[in-house]
């Protein structure tokens, strides 16, 4: 039986933001302060913006205060370059990091409550590979609201949305982009509230729907955090950048899998083994728990591979310890507060008293769609799309290259929010709303298909399962040549199964079922662009651990680019590094930005 689908009336704005977390709202305002009049519709996946994945950002917002006596905007630079591995864009970690002080100001006038000291200065804790001085000791550059400082971004952003007007659309997912001759004019997007589909027509469209790492059976990330805007654009022939590049966070609890934040060890927490040791003083003997992401979960890993963890006795994970024990009072009762009533809530126990089990998390993708500094989004490694930008954790500018630091990803979501903003603005003021006519033939095909399947046996619970025992065992944190190849062929076959899973509930209001399935073929598309992707990089670079090949090798100094079709069979392509720093810059700090030693 085949089962069609509705379409409803066209809506028409000058800008449709796709995803309404930290990102596109920082957008929405920029939009807003540069062009009151523009119209705005702002989609949610979700219930309501204030659901979105960027409230959960626990420790800080990376930014230099031009007042600070010791620290400067060329040491957060280098930080982040040498974070990266040597594979992020150095126009876009100047363009960031010389933004950030004003985008904390930006925040604090419209109503950020930073945590502040006795003297009302913004509090700075430190955070993992942020150092002063090209390396010399930590730098206190993390600004914080307690340990909920995604969610004063989140709840700044979305009262400027609402106090401008910006309209929602809650509960609705972006099916598909509408593109002709290399040109965006808006989305197809299905409202799951009367289970209609529509094009929403824009002069320009932002893609800025957050991460993916659903795909994992242990993640720090939200449950609508499935991918959908990557395998959107795959489908439509355009390519996903660095997908190999997975954080994996070295402090998940044990359990749910949710961050106990880096700034716990910001704090003075330490990470402990079985035998009581601070065994990150052997990994790193420079900044010990305060190394970059990628490196601790290693070391993390490597304990527990060597016989120096734990196995938790109701979760049967294996893991490591975290020591707050001897923090003051004051740091459990104010600054951690919300971490420490997580252990509690889900584990029983009391950060004072009790060593508290973490265990690497799946937690940020680097890579994403890809763009250039100014947020549009490139069609291949020659041509951009005209009207379509993207920002936030799904696109890939690159500040991150293969590994990002802690407090880095807040301030890309408000920096470069703001210039997609701007850049809309700019775009639309010299475009208009183009007659069209538009087949949507990516959504009427895939949901037909999904709707109509009523032969198939399969359970997509059981595939879904599947699919993040295969992916947190093959493209984890440390990875090699048969487990990858492992993963590629398990990932054919679960997509097999997938096409072979029908949907009992045929109509289209609010159907979960149909929801989760089309997540489903989404999950597994992307873990096949990260699969692919890490299999053709045969070196070690940043968080993409390859354990036949743990060096990084200068053969491989350039960006992933990966396209899917729709036998699952992937092409690759490459996108050179910027190294506008190194070319800028003169002496030793040119040597800084180039191809740099990597210890900590
Ligand atoms: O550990 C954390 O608080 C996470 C911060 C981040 O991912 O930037």
């Amino acid at each position: 039986m085949t089962v069609s689908i509705t379409f409803a009336q066209n809506l028409n704005t000058d800008v449709l933001i796709i995803g309404a977390g930290g990102a596109g709202l920082r957008a929405a305002a920029a939009i807003k302060e540069k062009s009151p009049q523009t119209s705005i519709i702002a989609l949610t996946k979700v219930s309501s913006a204030q659901k979105s994945h960027t409230t959960t950002a626990q420790g800080g917002v990376a930014a230099v205060d031009p007042k600070d006596p010791y620290d400067k905007i060329i040491f957060h630079e280098y930080d982040t370059w040498k974070g990266s591995d040597c594979s992020s864009d150095q126009n876009v970690i100047r363009r960031v990091c010389s933004m950030a002080w004003e985008e904390i100001v930006w925040l604090e006038h419209n109503g950020l409550h930073f945590s502040r000291s006795a003297e009302g200065r913004i509090m700075k804790r430190p955070f993992g590979g942020h150092t002063l001085n090209f390396g010399e000791k930590k730098a206190f550059r993390a600004c914080y609201e307690a340990d909920r400082t995604g969610k004063g971004i989140q709840d700044t952003v979305y009262y400027v949305a609402l106090k401008n007007n910006v309209q929602f659309l809650t509960e609705t997912i972006f099916t598909e982009l509408i593109l002709k001759d290399n040109r965006c004019y808006g989305a197809v997007v299905y409202d799951l509230n009367d289970g209609v589909f529509r094009e929403i027509r824009a002069k320009a469209t932002i893609i800025s729907t957050g991460g993916k790492a659903k795909m994992y059976l242990v993640t720090s990330n939200c449950r609508q955090n499935t991918g959908d805007a990557l395998a959107i654009v795959l489908r439509q022939g355009l390519p996903i950048m660095d997908a190999e590049a997975v954080q994996f966070h070295p402090t998940g609890i044990v359990g749910p899998g949710i961050l106990a934040s880096e700034a716990l060890r910001g704090e003075g927490a330490i990470l402990l083994n079985n035998k009581g040791e601070r065994f990150m003083e052997r990994y790193a003997p420079t900044i010990k728990d305060l190394a970059p992401r990628d490196l601790v979960s290693r070391s993390i890993m490597t304990e527990i591979q060597e016989g120096r963890g734990y196995i938790h006795p109701a979760h049967h994970m294996p893991h490591v310890m975290l020591d707050m024990r001897h923090l003051p009072a004051v740091v459990h009762d104010k600054k951690l507060v919300e971490v420490s009533s997580f252990f509690k809530t889900f584990l029983g126990i009391d950060p004072k008293h009790d060593l508290c089990p973490v265990t690497p998390t799946a937690h940020y993708q680097m890579g994403g769609i890809p763009t250039d500094v100014d947020g549009q989004v490139m069609l291949d490694e020659q041509h951009m799309i005209a009207g379509l930008f993207a920002v936030g954790e799904c696109a890939a500018a690159s500040l991150h290259g293969h590994n990002r630091l802690g407090t880095n990803s807040l301030l890309e979501l408000i920096t470069l929010g703001r210039v997609v903003g701007e850049n809309a603005v700019e775009y639309i003021s010299q475009t208009g709303h183009e007659p069209l006519t538009y087949e949507c033939e990516y959504t009427r095909a895939m949901f037909t298909r999904l709707l109509s399947s009523k032969e198939g046996k399969e359970s997509q619970f059981r595939i879904r399962r599947q699919l993040t025992e295969l992916m947190n065992r093959c493209v984890s944190v440390f990875r090699d040549e048969k487990l990858l190849t492992e993963a590629i062929q398990g990932l054919k076959e679960l997509k097999e199964k997938a096409n072979a899973v029908s949907v009992q509930t045929d109509h289209l209001v609010m159907n979960q079922e149909l929801l989760v399935l089309w997540e489903l073929h989404n999950l597994i598309d992307v873990s096949m662009t990260i699969t692919a992707s890490a299999l053709a990089r045969k070196e070690s670079r940043g968080a993409h651990f390859r354990l036949d090949y743990p060096q990084r090798s200068d053969d491989y100094h350039y960006h992933t680019l990966c396209w899917l079709d729709e036998n699952m069979d992937y092409r690759l392509g490459k996108r050179p590094i910027d190294m506008s720093i190194h070319e800028a810059e003169k002496g030793d700090v040119k040597k800084k930005f180039g191809i740099i030693e990597r210890k900590y």
